[in-house]
């Protein structure tokens, strides 16, 4: 095989920065994975949008069936957003047998397991690991690196345009709305803010987390959730005055009894915590485990580059897998297992 064809769904923050990192890097990832990667179809919702990229313009279509129909394809890039449609269009890919990559969390958070499983019957892989913490290998840490290990707690910053806001109001003491403005100009912020401010963007991404640290199916239903909205600049001058700083975190943890637990909500942190020196867009993960003990990752959690380098990793493995056979082995929750297992039979 000399050559992976790829479909690219959104050209926004995100889709440009992964057309920029194929272009910027082409020769190291082409070494690495062995063959070229080759952008073959780019679905947009306006294809006479002006664009902060290189394409040749036969790239662009605003038909999904160019992708998902389209035989020369093997993989989906899935950088568009939104949930229903969006699960349609994919569920349609993976029948078509192909390949999923996906910087998603609304959509991995409620159909993620169906999306697995139905990967699993075609053979296909599903990777996300830009779902959560944009350039920061989370998912990656947790389905791989720390794989050996019983995760009993997880704790971070996993938003970073709500980060953004409370630095900016804390630093700079800077009202509220203007800040909301400057993350969504800056491309953090998704496409409707309200999941960021009100802690959705952030519980999803725990649920995710939690799924994959406990192995157990936690919804957004489980996660008691509240976001920055309500918090004024009066509360943060208050914070400030007695040595704290206001942040949103999640947390999310298993007792002794199997029970797990998943919160986000803004917390008082006294000023020399870890967390309380993660600024701006950047999130951090302190994840411990039974073994292993106290882990941290850090880095920055939205944005185009960073959450593109999550994104085309994923691409890469999923194009070392095509090369050497192994399709279809992402990591499905037992009880999905269970099912998969008694349709075989
Ligand atoms: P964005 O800047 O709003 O870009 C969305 C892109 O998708 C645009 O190119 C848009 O087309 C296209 N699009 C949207 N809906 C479409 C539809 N129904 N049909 C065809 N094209 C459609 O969004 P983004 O910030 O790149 O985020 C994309 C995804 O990545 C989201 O799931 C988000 O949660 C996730 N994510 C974002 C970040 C970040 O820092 N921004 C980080 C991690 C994960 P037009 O260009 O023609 O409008
Ligand atoms: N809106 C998200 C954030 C993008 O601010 O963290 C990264 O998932």
């Amino acid at each position: 095989m000399n050559q992976v064809n790829v479909g690219l769904c959104g050209l926004g923050t995100v889709g440009t920065g992964v057309v920029k990192l194929l272009q910027n890097h082409a020769e190291e990832i082409k070494y690495k994975v062995g063959c070229e990667i080759q952008i073959e179809k780019i679905l947009v919702h306006d294809i006479d949008k002006k664009r902060d990229v290189a394409i040749q313009a036969e790239w662009l279509t605003d038909n999904p069936d160019e992708l998902v129909n389209n035989a020369e394809i093997d993989i989906i890039i899935e950088v568009m957003g939104g949930i229903e449609d969006t699960n349609l269009l994919l569920e349609k890919a993976i029948r078509n047998k192909k390949h999923i990559v996906t910087a998603n969390k609304d959509l991995m958070a409620v159909h993620g397991q169906k999306l697995l499983r139905l990967a699993k019957e075609n053979n296909c892989d599903i990777l996300y690991d830009a779902s959560v913490a944009g350039g920061i290998p989370i998912i990656r840490s947790l389905t791989e690196g720390l794989a050996s290990d019983r995760i009993q707690k997880i704790m971070g910053i996993v938003n970073g345009t709500t980060n953004y806001i409370l630095t900016k109001m804390t630093d700079d003491k800077l009202a509220f709305e203007p800040v909301l403005k400057e993350a969504q100009d800056l491309g953090f912020a998704e496409s409707d803010p309200t999941s960021d401010v009100d802690g959705l963007d952030a519980a999803r991404k725990m649920a995710l987390l939690a799924n994959l640290a406990f192995k157990m199916e936690i919804s957004l239903d489980d996660v008691e959730v509240s976001g920055i909205r309500t918090i004024s600049q009066e509360d943060i001058t208050f914070a400030t005055s007695l040595g704290y700083t206001i942040k949103l975190i999640g947390i999310a943890s298993i007792n002794d009894n199997g029970k797990v637990e998943v919160s986000v909500e803004p917390t008082l942190l006294p000023k020399d915590h870890p967390l309380a020196m993660v600024k701006n867009e950047f999130n951090a993960v302190y994840v411990y485990g039974e073994a292993v003990g106290e882990t941290m990752f850090y880095g920055p959690g939205a944005g185009s580059m960073p959450t593109a380098t999550a994104v085309v990793s994923d691409l890469m493995d999923v194009v070392k897998n095509i090369r050497l056979g192994i399709t279809g082995n992402e990591y499905i929750l037992p009880q999905f297992q269970k099912q998969l297992k008694e349709n075989d039979e």
